[in-house]
């Protein structure tokens, strides 16, 4: 029995690689076919890294020539994984303001699930691929990037730009840094108002000197409360990253955050939904995974509410020491860690594309302060 290329090539026209749409030899994933008598090589390259993406295509591919050309055919398929390229600077124009072309909120709903964590290592990661990243700590409660970058000791200059004095942000690992913690003192409780953290953070936008920035991450205080209302109607949100735990009560709360995003007098698209500490893995025994709060809620929720899932993230215990050291994880090279944070980044900055090319910027409602007394209007 003689194969034949054609033949070949038009049963993986049968066939569409998982999450790309087209058939196969449409959309290119099939590079190159080579047959020897009854053997056929086939070279693929498909987008999607996942175990059960390659073992879905290989299978696939089998079953097809098989079945449409000849059922005894000894097939070898090379799989190759094309990870997606980051785009660059200037596919990821949305302009909220002049100087900043993204502006991302990282909320939670509950506490503790990892915001900081996320935000941190995003825009480690970012910084690493070379955008120029800030980030605004938001967190009026308990602000804790400055620790997470080692500059908690540091206060913010200010320098003239064009006449106009403006805060300098303090800037460690390639990414620049304000945050409401670097004007409290650490045991001070912060009772702020939202309209005037509002107006607080809005100052640390306007009147910082962020050069030019391609993303600049909000760290959220966690909840979903006026506050939250306050600040994200202040400051034009290209888009929204919900972080959350597998565990039900983390799940509730993170499809809150979700809703707070979505609803009118907000309108703010959400990018997707991270899940942190999907399960725990020992250092000693990196193989092993224990499912501590539950497994996949995070990926359900993002199904649920038909919103994007971004990625997953490990509990280890690295990431928590590397938070406390002030040296966020992602930069520690060549680690499983380094991947999934770039993972979660690339998916990020894509479903950023996406958004910046299907809508118009998110506009700012404006805030203004009468005597003490602060007041929200719309523009
Ligand atoms: N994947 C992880 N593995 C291990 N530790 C983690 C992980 N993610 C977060 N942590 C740790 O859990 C604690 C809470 O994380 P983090 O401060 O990022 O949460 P948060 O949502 O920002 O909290 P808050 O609501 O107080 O702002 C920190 O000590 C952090 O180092
Ligand atoms: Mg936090």
């Amino acid at each position: 029995m003689k194969l034949d290329k054609k033949d070949i090539l038009k049963a993986l026209q049968t066939i569409s690689v998982p999450g790309e749409g087209q058939n196969m030899v449409e959309s290119g994933a099939v590079k190159n076919i080579q047959t020897f008598g009854d053997e056929v090589v086939v070279d693929i390259s498909i987008k999607n890294p996942s175990l059960q993406a390659k073992k879905k295509t290989e299978v696939s591919i089998l079953q097809a020539i098989h079945r449409e050309v000849y059922e005894k055919a000894k097939i070898t398929v090379n799989l190759k994984v094309d990870a997606p390229t980051t785009p660059t600077a200037n596919e990821i124009k949305g302009k909220p303001i002049p100087g900043i072309n993204n502006i991302i909120a990282v909320a939670s709903g509950k506490g503790g699930v990892g915001k900081s964590t996320v935000t941190a290592n995003l825009a480690a990661t970012l910084a690493k691929m070379g955008f120029n990243v800030g980030i605004l700590d938001a967190d009026i409660y308990g602000p804790s990037i400055p620790i997470m970058f080692d500059v908690a000791s540091k206060k913010p200059l200010a320098v003239e730009v064009e006449g106009k004095s403006k805060m300098a942000p303090i800037e460690n690992y390639g990414v620049k840094i304000l945050s409401i913690g670097f004007f409290t003192q650490p045991n001070q409780a912060v009772i702020w108002r939202g309209p005037m953290a509002a107006k607080a953070l809005n100052q640390m936008i306007f009147d910082a000197h962020w050069g030019e920035l391609d993303f600049l991450l909000i760290d959220l205080p966690p909840g979903t409360g006026d506050i939250h209302l306050s600040i994200m109607q202040a400051l034009p949100v290209t888009g929204a990253i919900v972080v959350s735990t597998p565990q039900e009560i983390a799940l509730a709360d993170a499809r809150k955050g979700v809703a707070m995003f979505q609803q009118e007098a907000i309108n703010v698209p959400v990018l997707g939904i991270v899940e942190n500490m999907a399960y725990f893995t020992p250092a000693e025994l990196p193989e092993n995974k224990y499912y501590i709060f539950g497994k996949d809620g995070a990926k359900n929720l993002a199904e649920d509410m038909n919103v994007p899932f971004l990625g997953a993230l490990p509990l280890v215990q690295s990431i928590r020491e590397a938070g406390d050291v002030g040296r966020p994880a992602a930069l520690q090279t060549s680690t499983p860690l380094e991947s999934s944070f770039e993972e979660i980044t690339r998916n990020s900055v894509q479903e950023l594309v996406r958004r910046n090319k299907s809508m118009p910027p998110t506009e700012a409602i404006k805030i203004t302060t009468m005597a003490g007394c602060s007041a929200v209007k719309k523009k």
